[in-house]
């Protein structure tokens, strides 16, 4: 997350004219005065490296990977010394995958439901990527692929070679003690990064034995856990929001605040990953890693600075702020056939007696100054009534019912709304005086929508993970004590210490999710936003 100019300078007694602020005490030089000028985005091509594809064959090349790829040389953003080279079990001609690669960049360009919707294909930033397209054949648990690689590697430019994991997590632990034994992971002149994916883990467990294990080959500071939520613009402009505002800030506390819902609700079932949901179910697949990580950014105090630990350090305070969640706090639900849709008991490699999760609400509380006795209420499933992801900052009522008297049963609480996707924005929820001769209130909408201001980019999410991991930034990357903290916070809920496993309750395919789900926050005397429609509706 590269932050071109300091934007909350204007007032600071250090100050410009123009509202800069001098030089941060760490008086570090900007990357622009070691000599290469930033390009009109204030960016500038990332470091030569050569990037290790193991997955090269997967769905996530495919579909994130060369899509970000290509968007970033689109942007002008790779070094021209840059080298790809894809490993995947199987022998293949380079030239093959390279066709491959670029047929599904086509289909995905053309699809407008992809998130990579850029049309017609720029044919010369893709030749620019498929002129540094190699494939190489390997087993990724056989030390001749890793001494092959070696070989490979010898000439990567300025030394530097990431080593992105597009791999099932089984495969995580192999792979990094074959880099490690052969010697790739070695910093020698240049750097050696490693890329891994979600899921990192099932539980903390596993996840601190994940963490040793890779620790025990590489650096902290060279591994780069991925949670791809952290990639989308919408998402980190949460902070955005929050601290680049004087508006939100001051009463962005539990004195002003009532609730956050955090929301990530689909409307695609598993399609086709049903051995993949069975083991894990919505829960791990996206409570303790997406939607803490959006609360992270919603509770954690300012930083000092938006360098990789700063940030870091904040967000791991939220996460070790958190009250671990018990079986109580927490509801699961799983989609049954409606008119909408099939069951999930009825998708392809799940057992017809399943008891998996495909919906998961929970109750959280971070226990610190800032937050304590407020609830965070997150939701998450498959098969919901609508596609949406967002975020909404309920306030607390006015301390004063000076309308009493008007024909006002109850006033509308003020909601600020982050909307993460697939509408990208803002609203807020507020109270006007409705027009005529009585004095009556009414509540009204105010909406900022990316599109209205910014061009359209096409950009799956990825660009930014890859470009920094380029870089060397670390910011949107997780750390390991912030993956463990999440874990333990989560548990009790994974391994409940009495009365069995969670409860799995029925709700319709294409529905707003279980009742059970709407007691958790009934018993609160609150309620979830509708699904259907957030909008207030126009008079
Ligand atoms: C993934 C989960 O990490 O995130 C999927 O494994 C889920 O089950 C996906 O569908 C949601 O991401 P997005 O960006 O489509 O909201």
């Amino acid at each position: 997350m590269s932050t071109p100019s300091n934007p909350q300078a204007a007032n600071s007694p250090n100050a410009d004219a123009n509202g800069n602020l001098a030089a941060p005490r760490s008086c570090k030089v900007s990357a622009s005065a070691h000599g290469e000028p930033p390009s009109p985005a204030g960016k500038r091509p990332a470091p030569p490296c050569t990037l290790v594809i193991f997955g090269a064959g997967g769905d996530l090349t495919k579909r994130l990977l060369m899509p970000a790829l290509y968007n970033l040389a689109v942007d002008g953003l790779l070094d021209g010394g840059m080298q790809i080279v894809g490993v995947n079990h199987g022998e293949r001609e380079t030239s093959a995958w390279c066709e491959e690669l670029h047929q599904s960049l086509q289909k995905f360009a053309a699809d407008k439901a992809s998130t990579f919707h850029a049309g017609k294909l720029d044919d010369s930033a893709w030749d620019w990527v498929a002129q540094r397209l190699t494939y190489m054949a390997g087993d990724f648990d056989t030390p001749d692929t890793f001494a092959r690689l070696k070989q490979k590697l010898a000439q990567a430019p300025g030394g530097n070679v990431i080593f992105y994991l597009a791999v099932g997590s089984r495969f995580f632990k192999p792979i990094v003690e074959h880099l490690g034994e052969t010697g790739l992971l070695k910093e020698d002149g240049g750097f050696r990064r490693i890329v891994i994916e979600k899921p990192f883990g099932t539980d903390l467990a596993s996840a601190r034995d994940l963490n040793a294990h890779i620790l025990s080959q590489a650096k902290e500071s060279q591994i780069y856990r991925i949670d791809h939520f952290l990639g989308k613009d919408t998402v980190q402009s949460i902070l955005a929001v929050r601290f680049a505002n004087a508006l939100f800030e001051p009463v962005w506390r539990r004195e002003y605040i009532d609730s956050v819902q955090i929301t990530a609700a689909e409307t695609i079932g598993v399609e086709g990953r049903g051995k993949f949901y069975e083991q894990t179910g919505a829960f791990r697949d996206m409570v303790p890693n997406h939607l803490f990580q959006l609360l992270g950014m919603v509770a954690m105090e300012p930083p000092n600075s938006f360098d990789a630990e700063a940030v870091r350090n904040k967000k791991a305070e939220i996460f070790d702020a958190i009250l671990p969640l018990t079986p109580n706090d927490v509801v699961f639900g799983q989609y049954e056939k409606s008119a909408t849709g099939v069951g999930y008991r009825e998708e392809p490699d799940v057992a017809p007696d399943s008891k998996t999760e495909t919906y998961a609400a929970a109750r959280v509380f971070v226990e610190n100054w800032r937050w304590a006795g407020v609830p965070f209420y997150l939701r998450t499933g498959k098969r919901l009534a609508v596609r949406r992801t967002e975020i909404s900052v309920q306030l607390k009522p006015v301390p004063f019912r000076l309308f009493r008297d008007t024909p006002v049963d109850a006033l509308t609480p003020n909601v600020l709304t982050l909307r993460i996707d697939p509408a990208h924005g803002t609203s807020f929820d507020f109270n006007v005086k409705t027009p005529g001769p009585v004095m009556q209130i009414g509540p009204v909408q105010s909406s900022f929508n990316y599109g209205d201001f910014f061009a359209e980019r096409a950009n799956v999410g990825y660009e930014t993970l890859l470009y920094d991991c380029m870089l060397g930034d670390e910011t949107l990357f997780q750390r390991a004590d912030s993956i463990e903290t999440s874990w333990c916070a989560v548990d009790d809920v994974l391994h409940p210490k009495t009365g069995g496993a969670m409860p799995v309750h029925g709700y319709a395919a294409g529905s707003e999710g279980p009742a059970e789900a709407d007691a958790l926050l009934a018993r609160d005397g609150r309620a979830w936003r509708p699904l259907k429609t957030n909008a207030i509706e126009k008079k």
